[in-house]
Order: C-alpha cells, then structure tokens, then sequence
C-alpha cells in the first residue's frame, strides 16, 4: 500500500525532511526526503570530495534507521527513554518514508522541539533540569550522536505543563567511519563529552539571543496555519495544528 502524503500539510519540516502525522495512525510521524531538497540537491551542495560518495550516503531517513537499530542493541531498551523509536520504511507518494514513533505531549498535541520550548517559553527551571537528566544520560549511556541541536530535540510535556522528557528526534549516531562501539572506551567517553560541551555552548548562545528577542530561524518549528512565528499569537496558532 502506498500512503498519500501529497495532499496532506506536514506538520514541520527540517532541512533534509517533512514530517506528516501517519495518515492512519495519530501516534506515528511519517519521515520523507523533501521533495524540494532531494538527495541528488544535498550531494550537489556538498562540494568536492565529499560529492563523489554514493547518494545512498546522504539520505538521513536510512543512516537514522541504522544508528537507531544500533543504538537499541548496544544500550537496550532504555534509550527509548530519551531516543524516539523507528519502525522501518513505507511506501508514499513522496517516496520512501521512515516511519516513527509520534512524541506527543500528555494533552495529545504535537510536542514542540526545545527550539521552539526556548523561544515561546524561555529556558525555565523544569527546562534546565530536563537538559541536566538528557545530559547525564547520553554521558552515562555514552549515546554517540551528531552535534546535539536544539531543533533535533523534542519537548515532552506531561500533566499540569511539567515536563516529562527530553526526546532525541534526529542526529544520532556517530557520524565517523569507525563504528563508535570499535573505539576504546576512553575515546567513546571524550567524543559524548565533546558533543555535549557544544550543545551547552550553542545553547547558552541561543538563550542569550532568545532574551535579545531575536528571532530564530523556521527549522524546527512547528508549521503554523499563518506562518507567522509571532510569540504573542503562537500559542494558539500552534495548537492549532498539533493536533
Ligand atoms: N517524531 C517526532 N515527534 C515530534 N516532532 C517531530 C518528530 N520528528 C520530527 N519532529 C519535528 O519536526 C522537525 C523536523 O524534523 P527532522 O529534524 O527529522 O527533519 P530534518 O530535515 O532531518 O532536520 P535537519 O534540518 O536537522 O536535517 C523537528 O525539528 C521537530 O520539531
Ligand atoms: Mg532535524
């Protein structure tokens, strides 16, 4: 069966990638290669020589399917703690998708990525202790991942606006050649630690220009009906469209 995404509205979009609400299942998200954006794009910007690999190298959707397969076997069933689950590859109208878990939010909506937390809430205490426990955990679990960005991130809310957890939803993985498990332990350590002194950094960084009221860019956050990214009339617009 072929599911037809043509016609639907994605409900945010990255750089490399929609992503639909499954059209027949609320609590699964649907990955596609952006149509606008293709792998054959993303090889072309890469320049010389990283444009001679195969354009199997450059699709997200297969490496993210990969890493996190890997990810489950290595660590266990813990890292659905803070990683979102994969289920494998659908057919669509829009090519190949990645089919995974949907973060939802305890009232049903769509969670937001910490981007758009940071942007339309500011980096509140339940904020900073959700950062410290995913902290802690990528050390503990030694996660091997990409640079941990803010948009990559989603924002679990519970019961009575508490956060539940942080969510890794992309960037995982190492992106070297060496299986990250081959190295010794003490590389693996300082790799994560790496990893995480730039996430704290571009996160200071990205507070401080939130406070300054900069606007950030649209990668990462929700679509909205209006496209607007207004921080008094998000709110309502946003929910909206979570549904
Ligand atoms: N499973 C999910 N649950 C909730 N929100 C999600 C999920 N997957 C993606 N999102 C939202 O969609 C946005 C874009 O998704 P994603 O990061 O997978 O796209 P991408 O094109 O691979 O991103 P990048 O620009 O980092 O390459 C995320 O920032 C997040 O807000
Ligand atoms: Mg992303």
């Amino acid at each position: 069966m072929t599911l037809q995404l043509k016609m639907v509205k994605p409900f945010a979009q990255g750089g490399n990638r929609l992503c639909f609400v499954h059209p027949l299942n609320r609590e699964r998200c649907i990955k596609v290669r952006r149509p606008d954006f293709t792998l054959a794009d993303c090889r072309r910007k890469k320049g010389f020589p990283k444009n001679l690999r195969p354009l199997a190298y450059f699709d997200d959707n297969r490496k993210e399917y990969r890493a996190i397969q890997q990810l489950q076997r290595s660590v266990g069933p813990s890292i659905f703690d803070h990683v979102y689950r994969c289920f494998g590859f659908v057919d669509t109208d829009l090519g190949p998708g990645l089919e995974t878990e949907l973060i939802r939010d305890a009232d049903g909506l769509i969670s937001l990525s910490l981007k758009q937390f940071l942007w339309e809430f500011g980096y509140t205490e339940p904020c900073r202790q959700a950062i410290e426990q995913l902290t802690v955990f990528w050390q503990g679990e030694k996660v091997p991942s990409r640079d941990l960005l803010t948009h990559n991130i989603v924002v679990q809310m519970g019961r009575q606006g508490a956060i539940s957890r942080l969510v890794a939803i992309d960037g995982l993985g190492s992106p070297t050649l060496v299986p990250f498990r081959w190295l010794p332990q003490k590389i693996q350590v300082k790799r994560v630690a790496t990893r995480l002194q730039r996430f704290e950094s571009r996160l200071s960084e990205f507070v401080s220009n939130c406070t300054g009221g900069k606007q950030p860019s649209r990668v990462g956050m929700l679509i909205h009906r209006d496209d607007s990214l207004s921080k008094v009339d998000a709110e309502g617009v946003v929910r909206d469209v979570r549904r």
